[in-house]
């Protein structure tokens, strides 16, 4: 959470990191800043300053609006910041970039110093003044305090004195170069000719380079417009470049009204270049049987919101192809427990590969000695450097902040790894090819769901109206329901619960009215003719209730009120095609209400604090 730009080079700073910090919104909108070392240009009616002064303005609100407040400033280096709140309330005072006492020292944070309150009671007895009550304005002062002429022994310095997690850029008067370090929030340094970037994650710089370098944990780095010095503990490392994959096209809404609407488009593409590669591959009579061979005991899976609801869908798939006993953990509870981890295979699933929650459980993972996997759909990100291995999901870039074709990216990966674990005598050759065969069809038809997008807009529209809702599944169909219930409310902000169909009766019934929808996930497997009887209990209170449903299946349509139809497919499949549907559904919902659907209240996309 919280974006972070900087820019040194032969051009103007300010256009650049306005830019850029619009592409990194999606981290943090709440309020931003730049502060960039230069001149106010004098043709605007403001007064002009000196050159080569920080030039600061920060205020609340989004990029697009501050841009129109703020004087054109010019000079070609530059830092700038879009906040997600934690230390301190939203703000003008509170945006970044933060200073030292005399405005010479600007500085741009992600993360949290832990110690900052007692570094800023020792800082402020010994003179200093503070304007913000953020967490980050201890590092200007402290970079003040150790200044001595030299920027990046300073900033070595102040971060000696720092717990917690950062990223940080610095910028001073009197130097022609900036300062990066990073500890736990990621930080790339673009490459250009003559001129270098720096950023939270590479979607901020794609439309300047293609060649980035990620920063580790430990990092320091001096930047000028022509070279990059990185040191860690004090010695000079070298840190090759890497060429992203992802193109500035695909990070540009392509003339839909939002990114969460064309994502949910590209899911077909999505999966389909997840599978590529692997599917094929996949030789019926090699598969790997973990559990005879001794080598796998157990696998445990930890995520975070969407990427745990795709971690319980591969629970259930994995526990049904392979036997193999599993257990899914939220990353962040994960951290609390004390669980009995003995070989066991830890995947770690996370689209960014930067949630704090779920870095940190793997982290703990390995210190227990178990091998680590993750599944991650960023190039490059923290979770890359951690795990013993690293699956790559195929989905391009994700940027509104709900998840949707990550998510079925983490579907097909998960599927893939069952499918290479599923001992023979759990799937024959038969039903294994058959299952293959079905997982070719995925992308067109998902396309086919996404063909009947009006009538599920129609829907979507009904449910603007109501505040509360429930969504219903069982066996497979339940973490599809609470993956449906999470994108309904973060961004129609109708508040709504998933439970297993069977469980309404044990309390949440006393909630049921004829103002509460039920949208019920009903997969033509097992779970039925179960189902169908909570359906038809849930009936008998009032409430309207929408089955997401196979096409062609007769019977639902008596005990519902609305139906949305989904193309037949192995009811094992069938979590990648109900979730398409229920993400329009909450799109639709939305967009009714008005909501600002890429950028919900609160929420950063990239969650990089604990
Ligand atoms: C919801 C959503 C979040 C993320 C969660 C974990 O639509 O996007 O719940 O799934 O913050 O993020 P990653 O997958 O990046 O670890």
């Amino acid at each position: 959470m919280c974006g972070i730009v900087g820019y040194i080079g032969y051009r103007e700073a300010q256009p650049i990191l306005l830019e850029s910090l619009k592409k990194l919104e999606y981290r943090g909108y709440d309020s931003c800043g730049i502060a960039i070392l230069g001149s106010v240009a004098r043709n605007d009616g403001l007064e002009g300053v000196p050159a080569n002064r920080i030039q600061l303005c920060k205020d609340v609100g989004r990029v697009v609006d501050f841009e129109k407040t703020i004087p054109k400033i010019q000079g070609g280096t530059g830092i700038g910041h879009t906040r997600w709140a934690t230390h301190g309330k939203v703000s003008a005072a509170n945006a970044h970039p933060h200073t030292d006492c005399g405005c010479k020292i600007a500085v741009v944070h992600n993360g949290i110093i832990e110690n900052f309150q007692k570094l800023r009671e020792a800082l402020i007895k010994e003179g200093h003044l503070f304007t913000s009550e953020t967490d980050t304005e201890v590092i200007a002062h402290l970079v003040e305090k150790y200044y001595r002429g030299n920027l990046v022994e300073a900033v070595s310095r102040a971060l000696a004195d720092v717990t917690g997690t950062y990223a940080i850029v610095v910028l001073a008067e009197g130097h022609k170069e900036i300062v990066v370090a990073k500890q736990e929030s990621p930080l790339i340094i673009g490459i250009g000719d003559k001129e270098n970037f720096v950023a939270s994650d590479v979607s901020a710089v794609l439309d300047y380079t293609d060649r980035v370098i990620y920063l580790e944990d430990g990092d320091i780095g001096v930047v000028s417009d022509r070279d990059i010095t990185i040191t860690n503990n004090g010695q000079k490392v070298n840190r090759d470049a890497q060429i992203v994959l992802w193109s500035a096209q695909e990070a540009q809404k392509a003339g839909y009204e939002h990114f969460m609407l064309k994502e949910i488009h590209e899911q077909p593409k999505a999966v389909e270049n997840t599978l590529r590669g692997h599917i094929s591959f996949i030789d019926p009579m090699a598969r790997l049987d973990m559990g005879k061979m001794g080598v796998l005991k157990d696998i445990l899976m930890v995520a975070c919101g969407t990427s745990y609801h795709a971690a319980l869908i591969g629970e259930y798939i994995l526990g049904k192809l392979c036997h193999v006993p599993i257990r899914v953990k939220t990353a962040s509870e994960f951290n609390h427990y004390e669980m009995a981890l003995d070989k066991t295979w830890v995947l770690g699933i996370t689209q960014s590969g930067e949630t704090n929650d779920t870095l940190r459980a793997l982290k703990k993972a390995k210190l227990l000695g178990c091998p680590t996997m993750a599944i991650t759909n960023v190039q490059g990100s923290s979770i890359t450097r951690i795990a013993d291995q690293v699956f790559y999901t195929q989905s391009g870039p994700e940027i509104g902040v709900a998840a949707t074709k990550t998510f079925t990216a983490q579907l097909a990966t998960l599927y893939l790894l069952a499918l290479s674990l599923a001992p023979i005598d759990i799937l024959d050759i038969r039903e294994y090819k058959k299952l293959i065969g079905e997982m070719k069809s995925l992308p067109s038809k998902i396309h086919q769901v996404l063909d009947g997008e009006e009538r599920i807009a129609k829907h979507g529209r009904g449910l603007a109206k109501f505040d509360n809702a429930f969504f219903i599944g069982r066996g497979v169909s339940y973490p599809v329901a609470m993956e449906g219930a999470l994108k309904l409310k973060e961004i129609s902000y109708i508040h709504a619960e998933a439970y297993p169909a069977g469980e309404l009766k044990h309390g949440p019934f006393a909630l049921l009215r004829s103002n509460t929808p039920v949208v019920a996930i009903a997969a033509r497997d097992d779970t039925y003719e179960a189902m169908i009887t909570s359906i038809k209990e849930i009936k008998a209170r009032g409430p309207q209730v929408i089955a997401i449903a196979e096409e062609g299946d007769e019977d639902i349509g008596q005990f519902v009120d609305v139906v949305i139809p989904i193309p037949r497919i192995d009811p094992l499949l069938s979590p990648f095609l109900n979730s398409v549907a229920l993400q329009l559904l909450a799109y639709y919902a939305a967009k009714e209400r008005g909501c600002p659907i890429d950028l919900p209240a609160n929420l950063a996309k990239s969650v990089t604090v604990p």
